[in-house]
């Protein structure tokens, strides 16, 4: 449809049709035949209302869209075609690992191919929009959606979010049914809920919220993306949906989105709970003015926007004019069962290999005593712990995976494995003592133990908020025991947050933090287990030493009594009594096989200006037989700066292929942008002056350099 056919359709609609489209609502209000029954009931709906909302979420089959369209199409008087959106966060049918494990990959293609094949099974069940990438910034893993982030810098998670939104739309919606429109989310500051709790109070200042917490929205932005959702959570007292400033000012006028903002789920009706509103007119009338278009599962604006004396015809206008140009734009005029294909060839199969790889590129090596792993598979091999067995590895948001279909690490590991017993898949305290004897002997009689612990999809995720981070109890009971009677110990974690591994670490050899990794994670593990795979992953959070460290980043900001190697006893400094002030795994942190390092670093000169980027260079040393990867991140220091600010930030990174017993350079370019930061005056620019540069495999590297930065 042309742009003016779009605004012809406008003035034909009706107030209340117009109102519809801006209503979203779960298929089981379609669900209907003759009178209205169920949730549409509940709304006081009307046949003539209900086929005027202009979009679903949250369907399950394409044969349900297709009815459902079908339906709607026959019935609403203008025959707008729905929009169907769902949370596609880590595929839809086959699996990927959580999007903190594939941000360990720290690659954008990896997020890049994993949305696109998403996006590929997805559309086939008829969906149009994905909410989905969450670009929260966060620091604060008692938060059960840290599964869902890309960790705690802000400069990988707005790369890894590019590479999702590109993956999700490809270039041309209309043309391309086989891609989703994306729906970054949550706009804004979710991640900063107080005490890691969810749906709490949120306060962050303006520096902080430029800093950290828009870069990786604007990021989607650039990218295109179509909508964004608007988060639960109010800032500084004023909720999002609410929020005026942050959506029209910030968003729209300084950030250049023109795509459809929507709402949380229910968000506008929970204003009543946040006591900020009397009544659901007021929801209404005061979230449509702040510049909420999409009201998602509230009656607020299809019960109650109309009652709104005050309502600006314009802007009503120009929100359906919005979403109709999102629906034209996906095809769904010409084509309103976009992407529903009868008797489509199964993707399956590939779809199935594409998840094992993205796995392996995700898993962290945390640990490598004595280099227990990899292990021959000619080797003895004893599997036991809680997660064993378990095929609860896909993580929250997998609604449409079947977690019968994934492979456990008993199963991948029996492929791999000759010489493999499994032993019972229980903690510690679910033992009889006559099973605990055998689980020991077992232990005992082989080379090496692996014990799978971790955490299940239900402490994970949405509303799964932690006040305490270790593993259970018996979990850790286990690990103690089983080290002692065979030390060579390794532990395969199954978990959607960085955990505090305190307790267990002294206890064993060798640790591998395989996160939840989707429908293939027994065989991805397995292989990587036994060496066929070099694990390359690295941390995007830091793992705590004690779960009150947190809110953490590595990015710590500059103290008046910093701790240092020379004033560790003194009291006066900035210091936890109890516990060390570092993490006990760092950001960018994880080990590999091949043990690449970096042998030296050079720089191209010792000032840097606008017109000169600096170069710098690393010469990466492979010293094993093996291919390895290497991920050579480069961090920078401001030596004097207008505001307090962090120590270290991450300014770049690179994945290098080094074949075994070579060494390979890798080559940096730094520019005067990567120096700016967010000042007063909320502007980001770089200061003149003296910085420091840090180049090595993880934040706490030492190689350093030093620059200034010149008017010429
Ligand atoms: C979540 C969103 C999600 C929405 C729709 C909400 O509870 O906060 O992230 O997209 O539900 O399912």
């Amino acid at each position: 449809m042309k742009k003016n056919e779009l605004k012809e359709l406008i003035n034909e609609m009706t107030l209340e049709e117009k109102i519809g489209q801006l209503v979203q609502v779960t298929p089981d209000f379609f669900d209907q035949e003759g009178e209205i029954t169920g949730p549409a009931a509940e709304w006081r709906l009307s046949e003539e209302k209900l086929f005027q909302i202009g979009s679903v979420l949250g369907t399950h089959t394409a044969e349900q869209v297709y009815m459902i369209q079908k339906t709607y199409l026959e019935k609403s008087r203008l025959s707008i075609p729905l929009l169907f959106m769902a949370d596609v966060i880590h595929g839809y049918e086959t699996i990927f690992p959580i999007p903190l494990a594939l941000a360990s990959s720290f690659s954008a293609e990896l997020t890049e191919e994993v949305a696109r094949l998403s996006a590929l099974e997805a559309t086939r069940a008829g969906v149009h929009v994905t909410f989905s990438p969450m670009a929260d910034h966060v620091m604060d893993s008692r938060w059960g959606r840290v599964l869902e982030s890309n960790g705690e810098d802000p400069t990988l998670s707005a790369e890894l979010t590019k590479g999702y939104v590109r993956g999700y739309q490809g270039t041309d919606l209309a043309q391309d049914t086989e891609r989703l429109a994306a729906c970054v989310k949550h706009f804004v500051g979710y991640g900063a809920v107080q005490g890691g709790r969810d749906y709490n109070h949120v306060d962050l200042s303006p520096i902080e919220l430029h800093q950290n917490y828009l870069p990786a929205f604007q990021a989607a932005l650039d990218e295109g993306v179509k909508l964004v959702m608007t988060s639960f959570n109010p800032i500084n007292g004023q909720l999002m949906s609410l929020n005026r400033s942050l959506i029209k000012e910030t968003l729209r006028q300084e950030m250049g989105f023109d795509g459809v903002v929507i709402s949380d789920w229910n968000a506008l009706e929970e204003l009543l709970a946040h006591r900020v509103v009397r009544d659901k007119y007021q929801a209404a009338a005061e979230a449509f003015e702040a510049g909420t278009d999409i009201d998602m599962m509230s009656d607020c604006y299809i019960n109650h926007l109309a009652d709104f004396s005050g309502l600006d015809s314009q802007a009503l206008d120009e929100a359906v004019y919005r979403l109709l140009t999102l629906k034209n734009e996906l095809g769904l005029f010409e084509n309103p069962f976009r992407g529903i294909t009868a008797n489509a060839a199964s993707i399956e199969h590939s779809l199935r290999k594409a998840t094992k790889e993205a796995a392996m590129k995700s898993f962290v090596l945390l640990k490598n005593e004595d280099s227990i792993l990899p292990v021959s598979q000619k080797q003895r091999l004893f599997l036991l712990g809680p997660k064993a067995d378990s095929k609860d590895i896909l993580g929250a948001w997998s609604w449409i995976g079947k977690t019968a279909n994934a492979i456990s690490l008993a199963e991948g590991l029996s492929h791999r494995v000759p010489d493999l017993t499994i032993g019972k898949a229980a903690s510690w305290a679910e033992l009889s003592a006559e099973e605990y004897l055998s689980l020991c002997e077992e232990a005992r009689n082989s080379e090496v133990v692996v014990l799978a612990l971790g955490e299940s999809s239900e402490e994970t995720g949405e509303a799964a908020s932690k006040a305490i981070l270790s593993l259970p109890e018996s979990q850790i009971e286990l690990v103690k025991r089983i080290s002692a009677v065979n030390p060579n110990l390794v532990v395969v974690l199954f978990n959607g947050r960085p955990l505090e591994l305190t307790a267990i670490e002294p206890y064993v050899k060798g640790i591998l933090e395989a996160w939840f990794p989707g429908s293939e994670g027994g065989h991805a593990i397995a292989e990587t287990l036994t060496g066929y795979y070099d694990p390359q992953g690295k941390l995007p959070m830091s793992f705590p030493r004690a779960v009150g460290q947190l809110p953490f980043s590595y990015q710590a900001y500059s103290t008046g009594r910093p701790l240092t190697e020379k004033n560790q006893t003194e009291k006066y400094v900035s210091k936890y009594m109890d516990v060390g002030n570092d993490p006990l795994y760092p950001f960018g942190y994880g080990l590999s096989y091949s043990n690449v390092c970096i042998e030296a670093i050079s720089q191209s000169a010792e000032v840097l200006t606008r017109e000169k980027p600096l170069t710098i260079q690393a010469s990466v040393k492979n010293p094993s037989t093996r291919e390895g990867v290497a991920t050579v991140q480069l961090y920078i220091e401001d030596m004097v700066t207008e505001l307090v600010r962090p120590v270290r930030e991450l300014k770049s990174w690179q994945k290098l292929n080094v074949t075994g017993e070579t060494t390979e350079r890798c080559t940096f370019t730094l520019t005067a942008d990567d120096l700016a930061y967010v000042h007063r005056d909320l502007k980001r620019y770089p200061d003149f002056g003296q910085f420091r540069f840090f180049i090595g495999l993880d934040s706490r590297t030492t190689l350093a350099g030093q620059f200034e930065f010149c008017e010429s």
